[in-house]
């Protein structure tokens, strides 16, 4: 797993957040099955509830481009605590791949491995009788 490309590009994304509200940039990188990487940002809005994480965002650009197949995730804050996913990115990850592995990173070259199964180990998965 090379995780200083993946890493490198969710730190690339992340230049385009758009988040003039919290000023709280984010950059997520998705590692696909047949290798390529498709990245995100987090974009806000001015109302508040309609911002979209950077690991969604990077979820739903793949799904547009016909890419279902997740291998691992790198995200990226510029803060000193690493930034987890938030609950509703978790639960959307898992529906492609709950046994990714995920590198939460910064700016400052810190980093730590994780995995979806650790982060949302009982997600949401409806059972249609
Ligand atoms: N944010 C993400 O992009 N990913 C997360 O997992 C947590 C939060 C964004 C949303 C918002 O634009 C900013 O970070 C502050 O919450």
């Amino acid at each position: 797993m090379n995780w200083d490309l993946l890493i490198q590009k969710a730190i690339e994304v992340r230049e385009n957040a758009y988040a003039p509200y919290s000023k709280f940039k984010v950059g997520a990188a998705l590692l696909t099955d047949d290798n390529s990487i498709i990245t995100g940002c987090n974009v806000e809005n001015v109302s508040y509830g309609l911002t979209t994480c950077a690991e969604r965002n990077a979820v739903y650009k793949a799904m547009s481009n016909g890419i279902r197949q997740f291998k691992a995730i790198a995200i990226v804050t510029d803060t000193d605590t690493l930034t987890t996913p938030c609950g509703a990115c978790r639960q959307v990850l898992a529906e492609f791949n709950h046994e990714m592995p995920v590198m939460l990173a910064n700016l400052k070259g810190d980093r730590q491995l994780t995995s979806l199964k650790e982060l949302i180990p009982y997600p949401f998965i409806e059972s249609l009788q």
